[in-house]
């Protein structure tokens, strides 16, 4: 059982909670995630970890309500335990395993979307310990849906947030900072984008345009989280992948965006599953147990 030490809402349907998760809190690295279940019978959801305190041995999530499992979660509150929390998950980012040297030479942009912003975070944090200061923009539909705001801007060399009705920062949504950004002068080396989909795969129209190498963080469905279930199934570069073992992070121009969108909507029903088995035939996996 893992207990919560801190449970606050951030915005509208969005909830952090801090988790006494020593093993987890000791190994983790920015970029990897962790799978919880309010209880045994509970919904196993996935979730990029947005920061950890390897001292006081604890993790912190950020969720939006999205169905009923996150529904049940979000009315937790600090004092109650999870039943299960696993991790960490997935491969770090990519930037963790860079030289220092190498890193401190690259001008880092990260475009960070909605719920999204939690796992930049951890990120564009662990760069400032390593003296890099990375560019951070921040988009949300609307000032009262954006998160993280101040925890950002202790972190980031410069942020830019937008807001997609021009209520707070800059008006339009990331892309159009991204476009501005580049007008204005500054160039990038690499781009981290991480948010909804159809973030991520505008964003990578664009840097493709702009010639920026980009990196995203796929969060397609999931069920084990140990490559078994081929529920979260991408196609990148023509080749089968599966985000939970093989990403979360991938080379975002090699990302099938249409595909990933596609498959993600059906997978929420049962005659979805059952097209998709017929569609990838051997390569279906089946293990999550949903779709016969
Ligand atoms: P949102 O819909 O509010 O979008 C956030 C920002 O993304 C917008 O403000 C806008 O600037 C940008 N954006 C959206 N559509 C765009 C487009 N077509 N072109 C260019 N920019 C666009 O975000 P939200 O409601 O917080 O997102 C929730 C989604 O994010 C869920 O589907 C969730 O699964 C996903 N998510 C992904 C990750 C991840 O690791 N990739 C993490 C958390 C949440
Ligand atoms: Fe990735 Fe099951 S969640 S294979």
């Amino acid at each position: 059982m893992y207990k919560i030490l801190e449970a606050r809402e951030l915005a509208a349907n969005i909830y952090l909670m801090e988790v006494e998760a020593q093993r987890i809190a000791k190994r983790c690295q920015p970029g990897q995630f962790i799978i919880v279940r309010t209880d045994e019978e509970g919904e196993r959801i996935p979730l990029t970890i947005c920061d950890y305190d390897r001292e006081k041995g604890t993790v912190t999530i950020v969720f939006q309500i999205v169905g009923a499992g996150t529904k049940k979660m979000a009315k937790l509150q600090a004092g109650d335990y999870f039943h299960d929390f696993v991790g960490p998950l997935g491969c770090a980012s990519e930037l963790v395993n860079e030289p220092e040297e190498e890193l401190k030479k690259k001008s880092i942009l990260f475009v960070a979307g909605g719920v999204g912003t939690a796992p930049v975070y951890p990120q564009v944090k662990w760069l400032k310990g390593k003296g890099v200061a990375a560019d951070v923009i921040v988009g949300a539909k609307t000032k009262d849906l954006l998160i993280l705001e101040k925890e950002m801007e202790a972190v980031a060399g410069n942020l830019y947030v937008t807001t997609d009705d021009g209520s707070y920062g800059r008006s339009g949504m990331v892309t159009q900072t991204v476009k501005d950004l580049v007008e204005e002068g500054k160039h990038y080396d690499v781009c981290i984008a991480i948010g909804p989909m159809i973030m991520m795969k505008f964003v990578c129209k664009l840097t493709k345009e702009l010639g920026i190498p980009t990196v995203v963080s796929l969060n397609p469905i999931m069920v084990d989280g140990t490559g078994m279930c081929g529920a979260c199934r991408v196609t990148v570069d023509g080749e089968v992948k599966f985000a939970c073992v093989d990403g979360p992070e991938f080379d975002g121009h090699k990302v099938d965006f249409d595909q990933a969108m596609k498959r993600q909507q059906m997978y929420k029903t049962a005659e979805g599953r059952a097209a998709l088995k017929e569609e990838e035939g051997d390569t279906h996996h089946g293990g999550c147990g949903n779709c016969g």
